[in-house]
């Protein structure tokens, strides 16, 4: 009898305890916020007692027990964000919601990544192991070669809002009646037309994916890692076969900040896990600026991906004056020494978002609404006024105006003024402040904290070798099926057949009656 139990208890606690794994977290796009949510994820797995090996555009080149840092920060030269201006953007030269730019940026950013040699390195290496690979989605799907080699789990990550193109890969589309792309600035309910927008967004981007982007990267995945898996006595799987078989997706959202999307049980929304709550408090400098903040302080950031140097030279005058007729503090990260400031204004190369969001005389954050950004202040309560410039952006300005604790304010010559139009009614009507608290509440009352269910996931899946009980099965169902158009041509078929019959019975027995009326 003693040895049923056992027999029964001892896979049982191999199953419950992992005690640490290797694990391969692959973040490579090389924009600031990507990095930061990528350094997030490791920060949690290592505090967890996990080895991490690290493809980083952004690595500390520091030493750190139970971390290997793979430095791909060749890549910095690829960037988008680099080449655009915030000129150009104001001239309008440039569309910064153009996908089809994004992707080219994308392909030149999976070759350089994965034929330099660092990465190399642990490709061609056949006694290199992981229990699990973490990859980031952004359009590029080469991280699940990864999977592939290592025979391990695959675990995407995703820096947005769940939007369709992830969720095509562990479940199916999102429907385009209710759901915005992420490019658009659309929000349900929606209008006809952009609803009909909508569904075009997606059926143009499938098909350009599909039979441009995918493709060519196709090429590269075989590239790569045909040549290891030889090397292993192995053949490579299809591209498309490891692509769709993902464990989990990690997505960086939550329902305080997005919609109430329909997700897949997969799906895990961990939005707030880069926040690391042992900030430290503001340094001296800044303590003294917040002390002396009477009425309260306006920080203006525009982010690590936007410098405030490139703004034309009588936009930064108007906005120093502007804020010179303030009557509070006004904190504004930038790169450059301004001479001639009011008194109230105070630079600063560098601040400390966290600390200085969490202090309780920051009234306004005026941000380029990059999703880090909106989380960050959902999860310390402060209304903001969104001036977006790039990509995500726009979507994301747009839902917090229409979640009603931000305005938006669009990058242009003459935008000092509308800034302090916003600034002002942002301070004076309380019901931005009094949102943001609601949706803060809303953000903080969950069962655990998004690192906590970030790692309590990516255990799971390593214990359960991949998590099959939770992939859907909606993934392997064809489009037709699910729209029932097979039933809907066996229909039209059956009804035409019926159509026929009947006439032909109609017409013998016309025949039939005309012939005996000549007999
Ligand atoms: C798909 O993932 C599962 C679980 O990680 C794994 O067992 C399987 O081998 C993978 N399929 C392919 C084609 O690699």
């Amino acid at each position: 009898m003693l040895g049923l139990k056992w027999l029964l208890i001892v896979p049982l606690v191999s199953l419950s305890c992992i005690d640490t794994a290797d694990i391969l977290v692959v973040s490579t796009f090389p924009g600031k916020s990507h990095g930061i949510l990528g350094d997030g994820i490791v920060r949690l797995l290592l505090a967890a007692g996990h080895q991490v090996t690290y493809i980083t555009s952004f690595p500390t080149r520091k030493s750190y027990p139970n971390l290997t840092e793979v430095d791909v920060s060749h890549n910095m030269e690829l960037s988008p964000i680099n080449t655009i201006k915030i000129n150009s953007i104001l001239d309008k030269e440039v569309d910064p919601r153009d996908v089809t730019r994004h992707v080219h940026v994308m392909l030149n950013l999976s070759n350089s990544t994965y034929t330099s040699e660092n990465v190399q390195k642990i490709i061609m290496d056949p006694l290199q192991k992981f229990d699990a690979v973490i990859g980031e989605w952004l359009f590029s799907e080469m991280s699940s070669g990864f999977a592939a080699l290592f025979d391990c789990p695959l675990i995407w990550f995703s820096t947005m809002e769940p939007h369709w193109m992830v969720t095509k890969l562990i479940d199916e589309r999102l429907h385009p009646a209710y759901n915005p792309d992420w490019t658009t600035k659309h929000l349900p309910p929606f209008t006809f037309k952009q609803r009909v927008q909508e569904l075009w967004n997606q059926i143009f981007m499938s098909t350009f994916m599909e039979y441009f982007f995918v493709p060519k990267e196709e090429k590269i995945y075989q590239a790569v890692f045909g040549p290891a898996m030889a090397l292993r006595g192995k053949s490579l799987p299809s591209y498309y076969d490891m692509r769709f078989n993902g464990s989990l997706m990690l997505g960086n959202s939550h329902v305080s900040l997005g919609q109430a999307t329909r997700l897949p049980q997969n799906y895990k929304p961990i939005g707030g896990c880069h926040i690391d709550f042992n900030f430290k408090p503001l340094p001296e400098d800044l303590k003294k600026i917040f002390d002396n903040a009477e009425h309260g302080v306006v920080y203006f950031s525009m982010g690590s991906n936007l410098k405030s140097k490139d703004i034309p030279e009588k936009l930064k005058k108007d906005l120093l004056e502007m804020f010179g007729t303030l009557k509070y503090a006004v904190l504004w990260k930038f790169e450059e020494v301004l001479s001639d400031l009011p008194r109230n204004v105070h630079i600063v190369k560098w601040a400390p978002q966290l600390s200085v969001l969490a202090h309780p005389k920051t009234i306004v954050f005026i941000t380029h609404g990059g999703l880090l950004s909106t989380i960050e202040t959902v999860h310390f309560g402060v209304p903001i006024i969104g001036i977006p410039v790039f990509a995500d952006q726009f979507n994301n300005v747009d839902r917090t105006v229409k979640k009603g604790f931000a305005k938006r304010v669009d990058l242009s010559y003459t935008m000092a003024h509308d800034l302090k139009a916003a600034i002002e009614e942002i301070v004076n009507n309380p019901r931005y402040a009094a949102k943001v608290k609601e949706l803060s509440l809303i953000y903080h009352d969950r069962p655990v904290s998004p690192g906590k269910e970030l790692v309590h996931w990516v255990e799971h899946v390593i214990k359960t070798k991949g998590a099959p009980h939770l992939r859907s099965p909606a993934l392997h169902v064809p489009w037709y099926q699910k729209m029932y158009f097979d039933l809907a041509a066996l229909m039209m078929a059956g009804l035409l057949a019926i159509k026929i019959v009947l006439k032909r019975l109609f017409y013998s027995k016309k025949r039939i009656t005309s012939l005996k009326k000549n007999n």
